[in-house]
């Protein structure tokens, strides 16, 4: 994989209408981005696989929408004021800012490269009688790779944890790292950005109050946990989830839709009780990570890694990476939040937030562990997964998206071979009654090897092709995305072809 394949997934999403650049027109705010017909269709599927995984298939858990703007003194309460901050450095002579972290990360992930590629190239010269593990262990080139590594990240993970910005600037003055787009070492000192984007609520500058654009949707489950619980009647331990949009003036916005200034999330918090908090955390690990394989992105796409610097309101967090275009990067968190939260807005709010437990006949502020996807990461994650230019038998070549068909935007195509003779006349009536069960397209234009291309670029997963044989015998042509087989199959059976194949719910419960 490659930036070159995020290049082309980027190119292929706007022009079939899946991705657009925000404001294009203007040259719009960078890192914002709209979605086009396609796009909202795959991303509503995807919103809808989690939903109903997460809310519909979980007794006791229950979906909220909360608002964008909430009161300011959330966000003191939540540590965001004062804690959610990147480590931002810039190059002077290319007058480009960075991350410092992902700076030492990129430079950690290129060491690790270099030991990888050791490894394959001993794997060549020595063929079937190569040892990996008795290469890695006295191979000298990687045991040194390996140690310096191994001291970087140390020193790293020290820098984060006290949060030493003068410790990572020495760190990459150190380890000679360079601006990728000057390539020299002249750095600025490592100052902290806080990522809230403000705004004014009320016209008068005497009575007006700066609001935050929420930077997590979480918040709007905390403030509401009490609401919720007794309205609906739950009991610990039980979970809130939520969808919707999230803000952050991300400095360093690259990567197409990876990381966004505006973007969603898809979140649940598990309320639990202190004490269990360690089970759940595990359980949900599992649950999740089960969320992403039911999928069939790709065996080896996705791994567990725990965080380097807990983030304020942590005691335990990993992530579920995936492996995007430019490599292993986080595509879901899994954080235990201990009462921290809930604690905090007691504090601030000087309203109670602990939970009456009629089973112990106590109370006490339950402990939360979250799960936090964004949407759009995971509609990157699965373009990734998804996009193949494919050479065919004949020597021609195809683009294909190969989506899983319950998220796929376009369920079916109906194609008369050729829209004459009344072909075309009965693949509409196939196709009107069709689109009542399930998002289709009817298509004339064009041969039909040109049709099937076009289907393939949108990840349509079956197209039934009406020709002479149906006008006689009433059967179509099912012609598979993946495996470009055909079969035939009466048009009567086409609804239940499609229910069995394309449906969400059957996906959902499949576990
Ligand atoms: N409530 C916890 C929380 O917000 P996070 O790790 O900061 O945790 C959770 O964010 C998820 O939101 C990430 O795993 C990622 O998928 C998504 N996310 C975060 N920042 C993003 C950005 N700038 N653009 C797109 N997605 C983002």
């Amino acid at each position: 994989m490659s930036e070159d394949l995020l290049k082309k997934i980027t190119a292929h999403c706007k022009e079939y209408g899946f991705v657009f650049p925000t404001t294009e027109i203007y040259d719009g705010p960078g890192a914002v981005y709209d979605y086009g017909p396609m796009g909202c269709a795959l991303k509503n599927n995807i919103r809808r696989y989690w939903w109903e995984s997460m809310v519909e298939a979980h007794e006791n858990i229950v979906g909220i929408d909360s608002a964008i703007l909430m009161h300011p003194t959330t966000w003191k309460a939540s540590g965001h004021v004062d804690a959610f901050n990147d480590p931002l450095i810039d190059n002077k002579d290319s007058k480009k800012r960075y991350r410092a972290d992902t700076l030492i990360e990129d430079h950690l992930a290129r060491l690790e490269e270099k030991i990888e590629k050791e490894v394959e190239k001993a794997r060549k010269r020595f063929g079937s009688q190569f040892d990996e593990a008795l290469f890695r262990s006295t191979n000298a080139r990687i045991l040194e790779l390996q140690s310096r590594r191994e001291a970087v990240h140390k020193k790293f993970k020290e820098a984060l944890e006290k949060n030493d910005l003068e410790a990572l600037r020495a760190l990459i003055l150190e380890e000679e790292i360079t601006c990728p787009v000057s390539g020299t070492r002249n750095w600025t000192e490592v100052r902290q950005f806080n990522l809230m984007f403000a705004t004014q609520l009320g016209s008068l500058s005497d009575d007006s109050l700066t609001l935050y654009l929420r930077p997590e949707t979480a918040q709007g489950i905390f403030v509401n946990f009490l609401n919720v619980q007794k309205s609906s009647r739950l009991k610990v331990p039980f979970g809130i989830a939520q969808v919707g949009k999230a803000f952050r003036n991300e400095i360093v916005a690259r990567q197409f839709i990876f990381r966004m200034r505006e973007f969603e999330q898809m979140e649940m918090q598990f309320f639990v009780r202190p004490g269990t908090e360690e089970e759940w955390y595990d359980y949900w690990k599992t649950r999740r990570m089960e969320w992403h394989r039911r999928l069939g992105l790709g065996t080896d796409l996705h791994r567990f890694h725990d965080h380097e610097k807990l983030a304020h309101y942590a005691k335990a967090a990993c992530d579920i990476e995936f492996r995007f275009p430019m490599g292993f990067k986080e595509l879901e968190g899994i954080h235990s939040r201990t009462d921290f939260d809930l604690k905090n807005h007691q504090e601030y709010s000087g309203k109670k937030m602990s939970y009456f437990d009629p089973d112990l006949n106590e109370s006490y502020i339950p402990y939360v562990i979250e799960t936090s996807i964004g949407l759009d990461r995971m509609f990157l994650a699965v373009m990734t997964a998804a996009f193949h230019e494919e050479k065919l038998p004949d020597g021609t070549e195809r683009t294909v998206l190969h989506i899983h068909p319950a998220l796929a935007p376009v369920k079916f195509a109906v194609l008369p071979l050729v829209p004459k003779d009344g072909m075309d006349t009965l693949a509409r009536r196939i196709f009107d009654d069709l689109r009542r069960q399930a998002p289709g397209q009817y298509d004339e234009k064009d041969s039909i090897g040109r049709r099937y291309r076009r289907q393939d670029a949108l990840g349509t997963p079956f197209c039934f092709t009406v020709d002479s044989q149906t006008l006689q015998d009433g059967t179509v042509t099912v012609r598979h995305r993946d495996s470009m087989a055909q079969e035939r199959i009466p048009a009567e059976q086409t609804k239940a072809f499609l229910e069995e194949h394309t449906s969400l719910r059957s996906l959902v419960w499949s576990r």
